[in-house]
């Protein structure tokens, strides 16, 4: 019995961080964002005597996975199977099994492999029990949650949510779709200034959100307007809108992120400089682009069809930056 899944990253336009259940994964707010065509990951998941997770690079060599790495699969399948224990569905996963990870995602690009991986595990776990229950796209999204929150949202292809919902259940919170990858070709032009490993990962960045004074502007913020505002400018491919609401949230997750105790600094002088540079390319030649950071200095340059060409070569002049070329992409599939 084995399953195979392949999946992808996902940038956020509306970044999750904070969760009301770090056990569960249980976010504070709701995010938004769209789901990438590449790098993609594959697992292969099979039943087997023991557990054990195995992890290749795109040039077929093994990655060394460290304890910590090796105990969150073993947690996230023990949560799994408590999932689906609530779908009675208890025995659909075997007692143990083997993972095998293989990521084409170049290391150290800044882009979040944990989102690609777990919502790809979650995808090869829906195969590996689809003769005894069939989950929907919505119950897949939890499973991939468990792993790690922004997972959830890589389930489905084109933009989607993580909701909030409420509750305290394994099952309170799951991804929507919005709109699917046929709907708006926007591209995503990475850069990536510094090669470090960043600091503190984003598992323990949630934990201290709640720390910085200004976490319930931010929540009551997404809560009350951001989000839907998110939405509206997705449905309505007004990339004005996107642009407006998407920076306005990253910027704000940052800042929560450099008043929380102790603080997190994620971003460098190289990210200040892409952005201002941006900033300045975009008032002088009207190019519709947006920018947007995650949990390290990695630029995020999100842009129509028709900007594409401009935007690479403002990314191609940047010295000393890796670059990596992305676009909307389907989402997580069974292979
Ligand atoms: O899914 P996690 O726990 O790796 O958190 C992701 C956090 C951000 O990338 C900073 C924001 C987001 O919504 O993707």
């Amino acid at each position: 019995m084995q399953a195979k899944a392949h999946s992808t990253p996902n940038i956020a336009f509306i970044k999750y961080w904070g969760n009301r259940s770090e056990e569960l994964r249980l976010p504070q707010a709701a995010s938004l964002s769209m789901t990438l065509d590449r790098p993609t990951v594959e697992i292969v998941i099979q039943e087997a005597d023991a557990f054990s997770v195995r992890s290749f690079l795109a040039d077929g060599g093994e990655k060394a996975l460290r304890e910590k790495d090796i105990e969150r699969f073993r947690k996230v399948l023990s949560l799994m199977r408590r999932y689906l224990e609530t779908l009675h569905a208890k025995d659909a996963l075997p007692e143990h099994s083997a993972i095998t990870v293989r990521s084409h995602i170049p290391p150290a690009i800044g882009l979040a492999s944990s989102a690609a991986v777990f919502s790809c595990l979650a995808k090869a776990v829906a195969g590996l029990v689809a003769e005894k229950i069939t989950l929907t796209d919505m119950q897949t999204s939890i499973l991939a949650r468990l792993g790690s929150g922004s997972a959830a949202r890589s389930i489905f292809g084109g933009f989607s949510t993580l909701e909030e919902g409420s509750g305290m259940e394994l099952g309170s919170s799951w991804s929507e779709q919005i709109a699917d990858e046929r709907h708006w070709l926007l591209h995503d032009i990475v850069l990536i200034p510094a090669l470090e490993e960043k600091k503190v990962g984003s598992t323990e960045g949630h934990a201290l959100a709640s720390t910085s004074p200004f976490y319930a502007t931010r929540i009551e913020t997404i809560r009350s307007r951001r989000q839907q505002e998110c939405i509206d400018a997705i449905r309505m491919k007004d990339f004005e809108k996107l642009q407006n609401v998407t920076e306005e949230d990253c910027l704000d997750m940052h800042h929560v992120m450099e008043t929380s105790s102790p603080s997190l600094h994620y971003l460098n002088e190289d990210t200040h400089r892409i952005v201002n540079a941006i900033k300045g390319l975009r008032s002088k030649e009207h190019i519709p682009v947006l920018f947007t950071m995650d949990a390290g200095p990695t630029v995020h340059l999100v842009c129509p069809d028709e900007a594409k060409d401009a935007v690479l070569s403002f990314a191609n002049a940047q010295k000393g930056c890796t670059i990596f070329k992305a676009k909307v992409g389907p989402g997580a599939k069974i292979i």
